[in-house]
């Protein structure tokens, strides 16, 4: 760092970011009451000019002195104090690369020392453009981060960036974390880094050089074409936003960005890929199949019957969910009885808020627990078949469960339902109670012996009692029939009048 004498101070500073050299001056400068006015900053690499023309009222081009060295802290220096964020700010300010920055700070430090309301006025004019500077330095060392690409030269790796700030070894410190045991170069117009990785040993160095050219780094690689594949497929056109990945990649960014190539192709042809997306037969779940042990069943049906009256003790306090989706989110936890942790989901029902009629199966199969619907399996496909006989809309109806998850055995890859125990049904009781509450329907028609007993509270012999009507205390009527998949379970012949049975 050098100072110049006369009416206008010149300050030499050792490079861009000669952070230590621009506080000595600016210490010294301030024990000799020089105003910023007073001040013309520059660093060994810049040209020698009035750099804070546009800041501050210009000198008289008389009053300019070519820079010469000077000794600091001749003055009486007396201790200054700042808070300790305008220190931070500097640090992060002087890596910017417009020539004015050195003015910019001595000035607001001046005015931290002569006005001390400065302080709390974070809308004062330069300590807002401090911050705008600091922020296009941070917004930088993120691009870098984010944007350098390697590029394998025997044992080294080689990359080619520009900065639009001093940003470069500020930012070596994260490069030289994220790959300590790799050689590698950044190289960049006005400066290079190198690092050198432990050789057994010392410890790794790095070195900064001399700025580089475009030419000088390597051509594509092997390593690069494998990573522009992986690009290409992971590019997700149901995920694009344009306007966003511009920002967030600015276009300025593109030409040292091997990937950048495909952007365009990619996001023209993103909006057929999404339709196509949109078309394809949703994938399902893969099929859970555990093995299930005598001893661990044992144990699970002892935890259930404690949780099932822990269950129905919170019940009873009135603890219910507000609304389809807030019952559907808290069944998904439900582990009341052991079904529910070897199931896909919980498949709490669907159809409209309001809808005038329930139906109430038993338990969701094994493709309403990979599909998260209830009755969309086999049973669901005879049930749909019996409403389009009596002319009732699917989609009018509200269609659940007494059981929430599904229970099955495995057999081989196969999940075989099977019916659950009284005590499991009595465990999901309130969700199904819940969903009566919230949906208030008219009326509930019961598929089967599990939906009719959960729903009246009471032992339903199906055959005996189907067809009928009944009353429950709170007033809700609920009809009695026969489930789809006894339907199923019966001889063909007998389906077509069984199934008219069922719609009556
Ligand atoms: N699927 C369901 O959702 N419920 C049943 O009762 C049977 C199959």
């Amino acid at each position: 760092m050098a100072i110049a004498g006369g009416t206008v101070k010149s300050i030499v500073l050792d490079g861009p970011v000669d952070l230590p050299g621009f506080r000595c001056a600016a210490r010294d400068l301030l024990a000799r009451q020089i105003a910023p006015e007073q001040v013309s900053w520059h660093s060994s690499s810049m040209p020698t000019q009035d750099l804070f023309a546009d800041l501050a009222s210009p000198a008289e081009p008389d009053e300019q002195h070519a820079p010469a060295v000077a000794k600091p802290g001749t003055g009486n220096p007396s201790p200054i104090t700042v808070p300790p964020e305008f220190l931070t700010l500097c640090q992060t300010v002087i890596l910017h690369s417009d020539p004015r920055r050195f003015g910019l700070l001595y000035r607001l430090l001046w005015r931290l020392v002569h006005e001390p309301a400065l302080r709390h006025d974070p809308l004062d004019a330069d300590r807002m453009q401090a911050q705008h500077m600091a922020q296009a330095v941070r917004r930088d060392m993120h691009k870098m981060k984010a944007f350098v690409r390697f590029r394998a030269v025997e044992d080294m790796h080689i990359a080619w960036f520009e900065p639009d700030h001093h940003t470069v070894e500020a930012t070596a410190p994260f490069f030289v974390r994220r790959f300590t045991q790799m050689r590698w170069a950044i190289l960049t117009p006005e400066c290079s880094i190198e690092w050198h990785p432990a050789d057994g040993n010392g410890k790794g160095s790095l070195h900064t050089r001399p700025g580089a050219q475009k030419a000088d780094a390597p051509p594509a690689d092997a390593g690069e074409a494998l990573w522009l594949t992986y690009y290409q497929n992971i590019f997700n056109p149901a995920r694009l936003k344009l306007k966003m990945m511009q920002k967030e990649m600015p276009k300025r960014y593109w030409k040292n960005l091997p990937e950048a190539q495909f952007i365009s192709e990619l996001t023209a042809a993103s909006s057929q890929r999404r339709m196509g997306m949109i078309e394809q037969v949703p994938t399902e779940p893969r099929r859970r199949i555990p093995v299930f042990t005598e001893g661990a069943a044992a144990a699970a049906r002892g935890q259930a019957a404690l949780n099932v009256s822990q269950t129905l003790a919170q019940m009873q306090q009135g603890e219910k969910p507000v609304n389809l989706q807030a019952l559907n989110a808290a069944a998904q936890a439900c582990r009341a009885c052991p079904i529910g942790q070897h199931a896909t989901q919980a498949v709490c029902g669907e159809g409209p808020v309001r809808a005038r009629v329930m139906v109430v199966g038993e338990q969701p199969g094994d493709q309403e627990d990979l599909r998260g619907k209830p009755l969309v399996g086999p049973s669901g496909q005879l049930f749909d078949r019996a409403l389009k006989d009596l002319g009732w809309a699917r989609a009018s109806l509200f269609i659940t469960n007494a059981v929430k998850h599904f229970k099955y055995e495995p057999r081989g890859k196969r999940r075989m339902h099977k019916t659950p125990s009284q005590l499991e049904a009595a465990a999901c009781l309130h969700w199904l109670e819940s969903e009566i509450d919230l949906v208030k329907p008219e009326g509930v028609i019961a598929l089967g012996a599990t939906a009719a007993s959960s729903l009246l509270g009471r032992k339903v012999a199906i055959m005996s009692e189907r067809g009928q009507w009944f009353s429950r205390s709170d007033g809700l009527r609920v009809l009695v029939t026969l489930h789809p998949a006894a339907l199923l379970r019966m001889p063909p012949r007998a389906t077509r009048s069984r199934l008219h049975r069922l719609a009556c």
